[in-house]
């Protein structure tokens, strides 16, 4: 068997690859790299074949199974979609995905991902998306304190908070001047100034960790600290549910503790996870990895 790793030349992070590397090489399959963003596609005579360039020439990407790592850093829509639909293709052509493009797709954008949860009664917080400053205004006057998100973003780069709402339409019409969604959510005091990152892969809670904030952001590289958590049934059930809700094999579920019960902040369907490594002792790579190989097997 061969497993690809998919990709893109930009923003990779080298440890989860290496991890991943060294999973499928200890699972005894083969590893390709799939580059996005130097692989190209030729629909001829009723086939659809992705193609990359080694050493020169031009070949067939030939593995059974990929893990999705990222499309990266996209500046144009059709760039976007160009990536995804070669990813797309292969799947088409059999190649077992982790995750499934569709559900990486919903997951890996946090209007998607919170309107797939709400729908499954998952509680999520209040957020208000629109094209239109006087929505984004609107709802930093209801909501009071609020936090500004970009639809597709990770490690907690450009999520920013904001109680005025004067103050942030200006922020807002310059979002609208560059035809950027204002995604505008409720603020939760999160109990114990952190929250719970659950990694669920194949329908299994593998590993919990609390990641202690120093001011309201919980992500690692914002300098929160992990700490190996040990979750009860409710949070456990909760990113599962939030998982198979998403149609994911595998992701990392962020989870609030308030004094109004527990809130699924984000569902992560790509992880960065040194942090989670070192505290809990799981390595996500090889469960990713035995996860992608029986469901390929199937
Ligand atoms: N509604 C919210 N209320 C309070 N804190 C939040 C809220 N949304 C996000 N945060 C904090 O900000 C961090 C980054 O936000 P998140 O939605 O996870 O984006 P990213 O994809 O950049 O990690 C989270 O880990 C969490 O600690
Ligand atoms: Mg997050």
């Amino acid at each position: 068997m061969k497993i690809g790793v998919i990709s893109s030349s930009e923003g990779y992070s080298n440890e989860e690859l290496k991890d991943l590397k060294a999973a499928i090489s200890k699972s005894s399959a083969g590893y390709v790299s799939i580059n996005l963003s130097e692989s190209f596609v030729r629909i001829e005579s009723s086939t659809t074949t992705v193609m990359h360039t080694d050493g020169g020439k031009a070949e067939r990407i030939s593995a059974d199974a990929a893990v999705m790592r990222s499309i990266g850093i996209i500046r144009d829509y059709e760039q976007f979609s160009h990536r995804l639909w070669l990813a797309q293709a292969m799947e088409l052509n059999g190649m077992r995905i982790s995750n499934k493009i569709s559900s990486w797709l919903s997951a890996s954008d946090k209007l998607g991902t919170l309107i797939i949860l709400s729908r499954h009664r998952i509680p999520v917080p209040d957020t208000t998306s629109s094209e239109n400053f006087f929505h984004g205004y609107a709802a930093v006057r209801k909501y009071t304190d609020t936090v500004i998100k970009p639809l597709r973003s990770g490690k907690g780069i450009g999520v920013f908070r904001i109680n005025d709402p004067d103050a942030a339409m200006h922020i807002f019409s310059y979002f609208t001047n560059l035809s950027k969604p204002i995604y505008v959510q409720r603020f939760l005091e999160k109990k114990g100034s952190g929250d719970f990152r659950v990694v669920v892969v194949g329908g299994k809670v593998i590993g919990a960790e609390f990641r202690k904030a120093k001011g309201w952001k919980s992500n690692v590289a914002q300098g929160a600290e992990p700490r190996k958590a040990r979750i009860n049934a409710e949070i456990s059930e909760l990113a599962i549910k939030a998982t198979e809700a998403l149609k994911l094999d595998y992701a990392g579920i962020d989870i609030a503790d308030t004094k109004d019960g527990y809130y699924v902040l984000e569902a992560n369907p790509t992880i960065s996870w040194s942090g989670f490594r070192k505290v809990t002792g799981v390595n996500p790579a090889s469960h990713i990895i035995k996860n992608l190989i029986s469901e390929t097997r199937k």
